[in-house]
């Protein structure tokens, strides 16, 4: 039974390292003309009204998104694309924040396509409510593990996966590396991006070993952590499988700004380095 929901999350400072980070591997994506196919294992429902009772039942998107439209002016140019789709705000939030499946729709070009998992039936609801109508948007009530796997590769060869678990089961921490080995046999040149917590009893360390440990290269992270946070999830990490060429350096020069504006330890956040190099690196 699943009981994760998104909406009470949706906006926080881990939603707006994975989006700045997804919207630049979707713009790499973009800079040839042949079409891309991006992939969503756990797509969530798409769009997070704030002015919600649920979203402002935890009132997180104050930390994240609202204090991204409150240093906006200061952003440098590797932000730029991710607070225009942001949208501006009136600083009360009335406005939709967009979940991953939004963030790429308002990326996607005429002849690109996007396909979304999810197995919550009331977040499968909302996907039909908001993308039924969209022809290039293919939306999957199934396990979004098994679901991805069986459709890799898709017939464009090119695009992203984003695997985006609530982590609600322990072992998912543990089924991602050798998860991560069989996409990129099927599919060696697919960009592969996983979202994690980072917790204070550091049970993410489980899913970063078996990456180190594991056969698969070519493997980025980028962690933040907030500062004054001690318990349960202290910061936000992902790891980019086959990254797109010199993103670690647009993400360097994006991360004053994040540090500042996200109230970020920057002696324990990592902008970027190698998990794993590439193999003859
Ligand atoms: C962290 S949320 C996804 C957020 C979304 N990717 C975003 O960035 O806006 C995780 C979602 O995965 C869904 N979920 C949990 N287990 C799943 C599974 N095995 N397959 C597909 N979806 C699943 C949950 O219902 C939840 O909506």
């Amino acid at each position: 039974m699943l009981s994760y929901q998104h909406a009470y999350h949706a906006g926080n400072f881990a939603d707006i390292h994975k989006h700045w980070l997804l919207v630049l591997l979707i713009e790499a994506l973009s800079r040839k003309d042949k079409p891309w196919c991006y992939l969503d294992t756990h797509s969530g429902r798409g769009k997070y009204p704030l002015d919600s009772d649920i979203a402002n039942k935890t009132a997180e998107w104050r930390e994240g998104v609202g204090q991204i439209w409150k240093h906006a002016g200061k952003a440098p140019e590797s932000l730029q694309s991710f607070i225009q789709l942001l949208g501006v705000s009136d600083g009360i939030g009335g406005q939709e924040y967009p979940g991953s499946p939004e963030v790429v729709k308002k990326l996607m070009r005429p002849n690109d396509r996007a396909v979304l998992c999810e197995l919550h039936p009331q977040e499968f609801e909302w996907l039909k409510k908001h993308y039924r109508h969209c022809s290039n948007i293919h939306l999957h009530f199934r396990d979004g593990f098994e679901g991805v796997l069986g459709m890799v590769p898709p017939p464009e060869k090119r695009g992203l996966v984003l695997i985006d678990p609530s982590y609600e089961l322990k072992q998912d921490y543990q089924r991602i590396p050798a998860y991560l080995e069989k996409l990129r046999k099927r599919w060696a040149g697919a960009c592969v991006a996983i979202w994690y917590p980072v917790l204070a009893e550091a049970r993410h360390n489980v899913l970063l070993e078996g990456v180190r440990k594991s056969s698969v290269h070519n493997v980025l992270r980028s962690e933040i952590r907030k500062k004054n946070v001690a318990k349960g999830m202290v910061g936000s990490g992902m790891l980019i499988m086959n990254p797109p060429w010199k993103v670690d350096q647009t993400i360097e020069a994006g991360w004053s700004f994040l540090v500042e504006s996200l109230q970020l330890d920057d002696r324990l956040s990592v902008a970027v380095d190698w998990l794993k190099p590439e193999q003859n690196a």
